[in-house]
């Protein structure tokens, strides 16, 4: 290399360094970012981003359905987030007759919109430091309990001080695990209507085999309206409510991306833990995860044989099916990319140069000293603890019957209470009838006997005997270690594996009749299995994770004193954020590059017409041979569908804008790289890439795909 090329490559040096770990908060941004923002691409202000005297980007972005992100892209409330997020709601619309799952759905006016009840999407309003207000009074001798009551007292009349007059809500959430408290402001939606969604073989191509992963051509999007009253303000459904006029909206670029853009993500990101001990990391990695992987394959392998048998069931277990396996295939990959990230040691090493820093001062000795033997003593104390509460969760009530019954345990104790009100009785057991009829419209019972057998033979197998709950044990022997006719028995004998009998229970239903309930075989191998956790260790598990969470804030604390000139961030905890990154390709391994971007093509090299999630439909076949792109063809001449880049996200980042350096809409983000996904433990700048549909493939479906033009013309398009 030149000394002249040399000397440019390290002037450029740290404008190239593309990957930013962090997950911001919108209001400090000016603050902490604006300046590395600009040096990386940015054009707008932070105040463009996020500010509460004027109209901002973020008064587009909502909290959509309580577990994703969604954003307004027209003056007439049109919200676009991912098919994964508004699948529930497409499903709960889909029969055989309209299978929407399958075929998409558009609608073709507004009076052809789809009210989904339950469904909200929230706007933050403000957010505001509190901190002070929040621990006044709060000392330094009080117990964990102590401090806990009074910040909740705090909140509480904060909170309301904070909305008295309005419509909107308020809750203060701790961030860096309690060391600060920000209030937040919110407004919430309550009549949101499907509009249209993509048949599954565009918005979920590639299903579970591709979930996670990078080349990635999934049409991830889904598109709902939001409806106000008449004066604008959140409703329940009501035929007359009017399309919600929002403060603002989002223009879309139909530019695309390069190499080296700017590009940041607005959204609710769930939860992340960058900041735990060496422990922690390694509970969660090496211990918990594979015994939940392990019993979710058996869960998955049981749905997909009987789902591919029968179309009806097909259904009926679709989204339970994919968040099961969501969850599955995210563990398997985290696992991985700590492994390879060799994120246990790194978490040692980082603990030793803490260790000598809290050596260094005597002050510090005495606040820090004690903070990671006593972590190593919790965790050593908390890991089977918490490997048995998996068994329990994946395994004992994996199996929906067990599950459901054991949501009858309520019922229970209401009426084992002699002073319990008829009226209460009754009101419950109408709540159990409504809930039963959703239960039972997606339950397939001979599924979940299998399911049910295989599992309790694991659990049994596999658990330390010394956590197996003894109900468990007795059955094993009973039935000789043939879980089929267990099975078969038990599910003959419970309530809680079929309408018929579960209407029949309710029905007349008696307050002395709860010993019927508890009688039942499902229900009490939940309960029972529940009780001899909770006497072998999980109360004890509840006492741990307080001590673990005032430890954790006084470790983050420590943390935080120790590298003064590091700009934290606090963990993700499903509050409104910025991150920001660049487009960038990756090296998967040794030999490999990906490219930065997918196209139309990698469609058709992936079609099968065998296999359902890589059906390509007629018309998107004459569309990429006839090239009927639009104007949502790349300069290049192909039609891009997916992009990458260096956005630090988690789940609940779905459905999230992803903007360009002057606040236009690029694409919707839906998922993370499968060798990124540890990154809620540990984020590393090299593999981790957050996945975007690119908007134009979205638009290209919308308009030459679904011809659903008059959506088209709603949104603002900039060239
Ligand atoms: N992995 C993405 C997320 O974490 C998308 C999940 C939905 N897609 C699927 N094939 N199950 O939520
Ligand atoms: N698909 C995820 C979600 O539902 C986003 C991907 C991620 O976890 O980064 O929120």
């Amino acid at each position: 290399m030149k000394i002249k090329t040399l000397l440019i490559s390290l002037i450029l040096l740290p404008f190239s360094l593309f990957a930013k770990e962090g997950i911001w908060l919108p209001y400090l941004l000016q603050q902490l970012n604006e300046p590395e923002m600009k040096e990386m691409g940015m054009r707008i202000s932070a105040s463009d981003i996020y500010d509460i005297n004027k109209t901002s980007i973020k008064d587009a972005i909502v909290q959509f359905g309580g577990g994703c992100t969604g954003e307004v892209v027209s003056d007439q409330g049109l919200l676009l987030t991912n098919h994964h997020c508004g699948y529930g709601s497409i499903q709960r619309h889909s029969s055989l007759a309209h299978d929407y799952l399958t075929n998409g759905f558009w609608s073709n006016s507004m009076e052809e919109e789809l009210p989904n009840p339950g469904l909200t999407v929230t706007f933050l309003v403000r957010m505001e430091d509190v901190t002070k207000q929040i621990i006044a009074g709060v000392k330094k001798e009080m117990t964990e309990a102590e401090r806990n009551k009074i910040i909740l007292q705090n909140s509480d009349r904060i909170a309301q001080a904070a909305i008295k007059g309005t419509h909107y809500e308020a809750r203060v959430r701790p961030f860096y695990y309690g060391n600060q408290y920000i209030l937040m402001i919110s407004e919430t939606f309550r009549d949101i209507r499907l509009v249209g969604a993509p048949p599954s073989n565009i918005g979920k191509f590639g299903g579970d085999t591709d979930n996670w992963m990078w080349p990635r051509h999934t049409g991830d999007f889904s598109i709902f309206r939001i409806y106000a009253d008449k004066n604008g303000n959140p409703a329940d459904y009501a035929k007359t409510n009017i399309p919600y006029k929002p403060k603002y909206s989002l223009p879309i670029s139909l530019k695309g991306v390069n190499k080296g853009d700017f590009t940041f993500v607005f959204g609710y990101p769930g939860r992340t833990q960058e900041y735990i001990p060496s422990q922690a990391v390694q509970l969660q990695a090496e211990i918990r995860n594979p015994v939940s992987i392990k019993l979710r394959d058996t869960r998955l392998n049981i749905m997909n044989e009987f789902q591919k048998q029968d179309p009806l069931v097909r259904i009926q277990y679709a989204a339970k099916n994919a968040g099961i396996a969501n969850g599955w295939k995210k563990m398997i990959g985290e696992s991985k990319g700590i492994k390879r990230l060799n994120g246990v040691t790194k978490k040692q090493e980082y603990e030793k140069q803490f260790t000598d820093w809290v050596n260094a001062t005597p002050q510090n000795k005495e606040q820090y000293g004690k903070l990671l033997p006593v972590f190593a003593d919790i965790y050593a104390e908390m890991t089977p603890l918490s490997l048995a509460s998996a068994y329990f969760t994946e395994g004992i009530v994996g199996s929906e019957a067990v599950s459901y019954a054991d949501g009858y345990a309520k019922l229970v104790t209401l009426c084992q209470n002699k002073e319990a009100k008829p009226e209460e009785i009754s009101k419950l057991i109408e709540s159990y009838k409504r809930g039963s009829q959703s239960f039972f419209k997606d339950y397939y019972q001979p599924i979940d006997k299998k399911i049910f057998a295989n599992l309790i033979k694991t659990v049994v197998k596999d658990m330390d005997s010394k956590y197996l709950p003894p109900v468990l044990a007795e059955l094993a022997k009973k039935y000789k270690d043939d879980y089929q006719s267990m099975a078969d028995k038990l599910f003959e004998q419970s309530f809680f594996t079929s309408q018929e009998k579960v209407t029949a229970l309710l029905n007349d239903f008696k307050q002395k009749d709860y010993r019927k309930i508890i009688k039942d075989p499902l229900f009490n191998i939940a309960f029972e299995s529940r009780a001899s956790l909770e006497t072998k260790g999980s109360e004890r598990l509840k006492i741990l994770q307080i001590q673990l969470d005032s430890l954790q804030r006084i470790y983050m604390k420590a943390q935080i004193e120790m590298q003064p000139d590091k700009r934290f961030y606090p963990d993700a905890n499903s509050t409104l954020r910025v991150a920001y990154g660049k487009v960038d390709d990756y090296k998967p391994a040794d030999g490999i590059r990906y490219q930065y971007f997918t196209t139309l093509d990698g469609i058709m090299e992936k079609e099968n017409p065998d296999v359902y999630d890589y059906v390509v439909e007629k018309k998107l076949k004459h569309l990429y041979k006839t090239k009927d792109f639009g104007p949502y063809a790349d300069k290049d001449g192909s039609l891009h569908v997916g992009f990458i880049a260096s956005n630090h996200t988690t789940g609940g980042n779905s459905g999230s804008p992803v903007l360009d350096a002057d606040g236009n809409l690029l694409g919707l983000n839906f998922d993370r790289n499968w060798e990124g996904t540890m990154s809620d433990l540990m984020y590393d700048p090299d593999q981790c890439r957050n996945i975007t549909l690119d908007i134009r493939y979205c638009l290209f479906i919308i308009d030459k795909f679904a011809g659903a033009k008059r959506l088209i013309n709603e949104m603002k398009m900039v060239q």
